[in-house]
């Protein structure tokens, strides 16, 4: 979602934020804008697009000042525009705000300061808090007391930036439920709504709670709540390499194809050290604080959006399975908005990449305060749902920048397998069929790289359906999570119209849908529903849709009556989703590339959803 950046030293500000917001956009790209304070004025540059013409634009005006704030947008309230980007100023030129998440009241606060006067030049809810922080400002003369009571009278999600230019040494910060933190080196002070940001330049970091505010400036740090109750801040050092930030994709025209192609090495890192060859050990270091209460667990509720929701699903199976524990996977979205009763020795598990996504943070907190212990199984570390889960597990695959999840969705599932395993062991999965399991695991990233090899087959494959504007994927038992996930590829990055189904349910309705012009991905692998998947390809077939069946390596049934067959290595059935989802992955990218689009910036989309 849309990313901030600030920097308050010695040197040029807009090196730092245009340095960060390039690694920030991946997060939002309808627009990007920056501001840097010095004496007695202000320049504030913006432009919609990405950040490349942003940087266009202060080369062609250049800015001056070390203190300054910058941030690029993914459009809520407002259409993306020059007027709409932020930063966005008061009506007398005296605060300048950035703005990450949503003000909910925004309207009856324009409304408010209409009255009063004020005319408003954009349609967003973020020029709403400028103008209210401005309003107060012109009441009180200080700007950390204006920023405090500004934020009292809104309802809904922020992390903000904030600077004046009467005050070309300080800036300000705070959050509420939208991810902030403040970094520290010598001389410097940087605020990020990710570390990635900033790695590089600061050497500390401390992370905003919600509600905190905090004052930078040559004087230190001041940190209190927006209640004005003092806080003590410790910061910590900022363990990420900048080569773990940098966003190039060498070798690969994208990084999705690069983030697809890493998978046999990110899951390789996500297992290492964590299953051992002959040995029925999981060793999950982020569980060992909880221990003692995991064989309690009665029952596992797995929430997530998105790709982290598709790999619940199949961790639904693996724990069933696996470790005999009832499981429920929630949309995290739908979740908070009902009456979900935990039980007692309810275990939930938040499943994100980025570790910030506001649904999955409202729905573990919702579950928190209703008596469940939540793990975390999450990629982005210090990531605030990694920071108020009870334990977890990290996904360790390196920052995933392409905005289609990939490596992240494979290495979400290759976790809540070694989860089930450790559940399972503890309970009553003999040690026989624990380690057959963890090695089948750990023979995975090999099985990948030989699923890679059909990269020019897919491509090929591409080619001849890339026209076709509505394509079915159907699978059955675990395979079913990854239909949806290969829909959810296609239509996200290609914009193709794409339903994940059980196989079987397509008589029940979308069976109407066939006709010759419809592709049916149908993933068949040989596990016990190997024969069932087969009549629903018969199915497909005698009402003459296309069908791309996902087989497992020597089958010859389904090549007599599917229309193309892709081959992936064996494997153990309940891991199979693993080996399935890389050619549909493919098949998603290259009908996206085909088709001329921007496969790392889809429309629409962002990496991290930290709105509602
Ligand atoms: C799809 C995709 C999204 C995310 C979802 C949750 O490719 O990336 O569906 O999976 O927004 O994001 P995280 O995992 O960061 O919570």
């Amino acid at each position: 979602m849309c990313g901030i950046v600030g920097y308050l030293g010695t040197h040029d500000a807009d090196d730092v934020l245009l340095g960060g917001l390039r690694r920030l956009e991946y997060r939002g790209y309808d627009s990007a804008g920056l501001v840097t304070v010095h004496n007695g004025g202000f320049d504030l540059r913006r432009a919609v697009g990405r950040v490349e013409r942003l940087k266009a634009l202060c080369d062609e005006q250049p800015v001056r000042g070390s203190l300054g704030i910058a941030h690029t947008r993914w459009a809520t309230h407002g259409r993306p525009s020059v007027e709409n980007a932020h930063p966005h100023v008061d009506a007398a030129g005296k605060v300048i705000l950035v703005h990450n998440g949503v003000i909910e009241n925004h309207a009856a606060i324009r409304d408010f300061l209409k009255k009063q006067g004020v005319t408003f030049r954009s349609e967003t809810d973020t020029e709403v808090l400028a103008q209210l922080v401005g309003f107060f400002y012109s009441q009180t003369g200080d700007l950390l007391e204006s920023v405090r009571r500004g934020l009292l009278e809104v309802r809904g999600t922020f992390g903000i930036a904030v600077v004046s230019p009467d005050a070309p040494h300080t800036l300000i910060a705070a959050r509420r439920g939208s991810p902030l933190l403040v970094g520290q080196a010598d001389g410097a002070y940087f605020i990020a709504s990710d570390a990635a940001a900033i790695a590089g330049q600061a050497v500390r970091v401390t992370y905003l709670n919600d509600d905190e505010i905090v004052r930078l400036g040559p004087d230190g740090m001041t940190a209190g709540t927006i209640d004005d109750v003092p806080v003590e801040k410790r910061f910590e050092e900022l363990e990420l390499a900048i080569e773990d930030v940098e966003l190039d994709h060498t070798g690969f025209e994208h990084h999705m194809l690069k983030e697809i192609y890493e998978q046999p090495d990110a899951l390789t890192n996500t297992l290492r050290g964590r299953l051992r060859e002959g040995s029925d050990k999981i060793t999950l270091g982020g569980l060992s604080q909880i221990a003692r209460e995991l064989p309690r667990t009665e029952r596992l509720l797995l929430m997530g959006c998105g790709t982290a929701w598709h790999a619940g699903l199949i961790g639904e199976y693996l724990f069933e399975e696996l470790a005999g524990i009832p499981c429920e996977v929630e949309y995290a979205s739908e979740l908070r908005y009902r009456n979900p009763i935990v039980l007692k020795n309810t275990l939930a598990v938040a499943v994100s990449q980025s570790g910030e996504t506001a649904d999955t943070l409202a729905a573990l907190r919702e579950v928190q305060t209703r008596g469940a212990r939540v793990l975390g199984v999450v990629n982005t570390v210090g990531s605030t749902i990694a920071r108020e889960t009870d334990a977890g597990v990290y996904l360790h695959v390196g920052p995933e920048i392409g905005v289609a999840s990939t490596k992240a969705f494979t290495a979400q599932v290759a976790v809540l397998a070694m989860m089930a395993l450790d559940l399972g062991r503890r309970r009553h999965l003999s040690p026989e069929r624990t380690i057959a399991m963890a090695e089948e695991l750990m023979a995975i990233p090999d099985k990948i790289r030989t699923a890679l090899e059909l990269d020019d087959e897919v491509k090929a494959l591409a080619e001849k359906l890339v026209d076709r504007d509505n394509w079915l994927y159907l699978g059955r038992g675990v395979n079913f999570p990854a239909a949806l996930e290969g829909a959810l590829k296609l239509k996200e990055i290609s914009y193709i119209h794409a339903e994940g189904l059980p196989a079987a349910e397509m008589k029940h309705g979308p069976i109407a849908l066939i006709d010759e012009g419809m592709p049916v991905v149908v993933i068949a692998p040989q596990d016990h529903t190997y024969e069932k998947v087969l009549s629903n390809i018969e199915e497909v077939k005698s009402r003459r849709g296309r069908v791309i069946a996902v087989v497992s390596e020597g089958d010859t049934e389904v090549a007599r009556i599917a229309d193309e067959c892709l081959y992936v290595p064996k494997t153990e059935p309940l891991l199979s989703p693993l080996v399935t989802s890389v050619p549909l992955q493919l098949l998603a990218y290259h009908c996206a590339v085909l088709r001329g689009l921007d496969v790392d910036k889809p429309r629409n989309l962002a990496k991290s959803v930290t709105v509602e």
